[in-house]
């Protein structure tokens, strides 16, 4: 496509950055919050726990205002659900409380809209030890509860709320649903019970955010890969098709369509994963689709065919998280066209451009990036600089292709990078480094947590102040 072909980011483009409450907070235990299943995790040997992160609790002001010198229009985070109701579904704790509308009045004071996740990962452990957590109905309600709490106290200040950050990725991660010691297909079993009532807590709070009149948008935050077919042969493709079923708009389809894919009815049934559902579930589904999606992204992935053998029958996979191969299905492969990150990731842009077309494209709503950006082991020189061109060159073409992907007809709300600061990784700790902002810490050594800023801070400012046009700059 031609430069002057190209359309403009509109003028109200939401630029923006994200973090997570229990990757930045800190804080742990002050203030009356109470443990999250992130709290009690088994800790391991080589990467810090979250105790402390940026211990962004302690440093609000600071970090809000670095957000204002970035020129951000957005900030997405999300709220420790601790924090608020240290039981999960018990008394409120005032001093929680506090801290939010702390936050969001700070960032009112700069004009920064601030996007909400209600939860991020770090469910309520105590609601896992009175009944389970997500494996029960029960937890439909006492999700509920909490997000009608958060759309009432901060919904006159809050337009944009985002229901629950990946939920796939939760059923994958025994300790993020609080499971313990079951076997792999059983926590899938499980898992996909889990998501049965997670996508009805998410229905009832969008059902609740109609009926309080709230006018901005609501809608779940996925994690959204885009799944190529290794080559040309039909059994690539069909392996392509089917993964991005499995692996991606099964979820999608349940939200917004209020329906169980059939390929992945019958895989469900064919592994004996099937949730149950109760009367009432899909007609509370099909009436209260989002009205927008979150969308994150940060690789695609390359599959071909993996037909079933005496070797590998029906029900085998690989032991992984994330799924990487299915009997019968399909198998994560290399793609030599790409280049990767440190940790495997491989980059995408283009695939970032395909994924929101998709997205587009089937569900018709409007889309927002809540995450996308590049995790490497940054390095602060003597001078407090950081020169971190290679994340400067993941953003300018991530942004180029959605600028394309606007003037393909796509409706994009906002961008928010993935993370504002550096942030403790999900899985490997403080030295997978994603920020405009630099934190001065380690993993096992605190040091000072002095915030220095990256030169893609000061690249991504730019970016703002010229509404996306320096992203075509060399
Ligand atoms: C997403 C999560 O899965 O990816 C974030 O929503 C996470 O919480 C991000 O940090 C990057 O993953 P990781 O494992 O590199 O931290």
């Amino acid at each position: 496509m031609d430069w002057k072909d190209i359309e403009s980011y509109p003028n109200d483009f939401l630029w923006g950055a994200s973090t997570s409450s229990f990757q930045i907070e800190g804080a742990a235990t002050t203030d009356g919050k109470g443990l999250s299943v992130i709290d009690v995790m088994e800790k391991q040997p080589d990467i810090t726990d979250f105790s402390i992160a940026a211990d962004h609790y302690h440093h609000l002001e600071e970090d809000v205002a670095l957000m204002a010198d970035m020129g951000l229009k957005v900030y997405r985070f999300s709220i420790s659900w601790t924090r608020i109701f240290p039981q999960g579904n018990g008394e409120v704790n005032q001093a929680g409380v506090d801290f939010y509308n702390r936050l969001i009045d700070a960032l009112k004071k700069y004009q920064i809209e601030p996007l909400v996740t209600i939860y991020h990962f770090d469910y309520p452990q105590a609601l896992v030890d009175q009944y389970g957590g997500w494996l029960s109905r029960q937890s439909i309600t006492d999700y509920h509860r909490y997000a009608t709490f958060l759309l009432k106290t901060f919904g006159d200040r809050v337009k944009y709320w985002l229901t629950i950050n990946e939920q796939d990725h939760v059923i994958r991660f025994p300790s993020r649903l609080g499971i313990k010691e079951c076997t792999y297909a059983e926590q899938l079993r499980l898992g996909y019970q889990a998501n049965h009532h997670m996508c009805l807590a998410t229905a009832r709070v969008i059902q609740t955010f109609h009926e309080l009149g709230m006018t901005g948008k609501i809608g779940p935050a996925v994690s959204y890969s885009w799944i190529h077919p290794y080559s040309a042969n039909p059994m690539d493709v069909l392996a392509s098709k089917d993964a991005t079923i499995i692996k991606n708009n099964y979820l999608l389809d349940l939200h917004c369509k209020g329906k169980y894919n059939k390929v992945f009815w019958r895989y469900l049934e064919e592994r004996h994963y099937l949730p149950k559902i109760e009367a009432g579930d899909m007609e509370l589904l099909r009436e209260n689709p989002p009205t927008m999606i979150g969308v994150n992204y940060y690789y695609s992935e390359t599959v071909k065919a993996f037909p079933t053998s005496s070797e590998y029958p029906i029900g085998y996979h690989k032991e992984t998280p994330l799924p990487t191969a299915e009997a019968g299905i399909f198998e994560v492969v290399n793609n030599e066209q790409l280049s990767a990150t440190d940790w495997g990731w491989e980059i995408d842009p283009i695939g970032l451009r395909l994924t929101l077309r998709e997205l587009y494209d089937r569900y018709e709503l409007p889309l927002i990036i809540t995450e996308n950006g590049i995790g490497a082991y940054d390095k602060l020189e003597a001078d407090d600089k950081i020169q971190d061109d290679y994340r400067i060159d993941y953003l300018q073409k991530h942004l180029q292709q959605l600028q394309l992907a606007i003037t393909e007809g796509v409706d994009i709300l906002g961008y928010c990078a993935w993370s504002f600061m550096d942030l403790v990784s999900g899985r490997n700790g403080m030295e997978k480094r994603y920020g405009f902002v630099y934190i001065n810490r380690d993993d096992f050594d605190l040091k000072d947590l002095r915030r220095v800023k990256k030169q893609s801070f000061y690249w991504y400012q730019k970016v703002i102040r010229s509404n996306g046009k320096y992203i075509w700059r060399d």
